[in-house]
C-alpha cells in the first residue's frame, strides 16, 4: 500500500463518521506528518451553521494534539465524482503547517481525481513573513 492509498483509506474512514446532517456533504481528510504518522478528520457541522468545522481542520487538530507540526501530504475525499477543492479557510490552515510544494490529492469514490500542491491552491499565502516574526 503506498502512502496515498493508506491516506485515502484513513480519510474514507473519517468521512464515514462525518457529522453532516445539514449539508449532507460528508468530507474526509488525512494529513501525513513529517514523522510519517497519519491524522484523519471529518467535517463536524452544527445546528448553528457557521459554527461547523471542516474535515481539514479536524485532521489538523488531531495532528497538533498528537505533537506533530509538519504536514508533508494531504488527501481530501468526498462522495461525489467531481473533485472537491479545500475551502479558502482550510487552505490557510494547511499553510500554517505545510509548504507551497506540499502535494494535495483530491479524491472521490473512484480514487484520486486531481493532484495539486498547496502553493497552486493558495498562491501568495499570508504567512509570518508578512509581519517579520517567527512564531514563539
Ligand atoms: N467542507 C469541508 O469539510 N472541507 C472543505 O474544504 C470544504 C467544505 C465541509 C463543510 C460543510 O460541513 C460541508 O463541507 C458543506 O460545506
Amino acid at each position: 500500500m503506498n502512502d496515498v492509498t493508506g491516506m485515502l483509506d484513513a480519510a474514507r474512514r473519517a468521512l464515514a463518521n462525518a457529522h453532516a446532517p445539514y449539508s449532507r456533504f460528508r468530507v474526509g481528510a488525512c494529513v501525513r506528518a513529517a514523522s510519517g504518522r497519519l491524522y484523519a478528520g471529518a467535517n463536524v457541522e452544527n445546528a448553528a451553521y457557521p459554527v461547523s468545522q471542516c474535515a481539514e481542520a479536524s485532521a489538523i487538530g488531531a495532528m497538533v494534539a498528537a505533537g506533530d507540526r509538519e504536514i508533508v501530504e494531504v488527501v481530501l475525499v468526498t462522495e461525489r465524482a467531481e473533485p472537491c477543492a479545500p475551502c479558502g479557510r482550510c487552505r490557510q490552515q494547511l499553510a500554517e503547517f505545510a509548504r507551497a510544494s506540499t502535494p494535495v490529492h483530491l479524491a472521490g469514490p473512484d480514487g484520486v481525481r486531481v493532484s495539486t500542491t498547496l502553493g497552486a491552491l493558495l498562491p501568495m499565502a499570508f504567512d509570518t513573513g508578512a509581519f517579520g516574526r517567527e512564531p514563539a
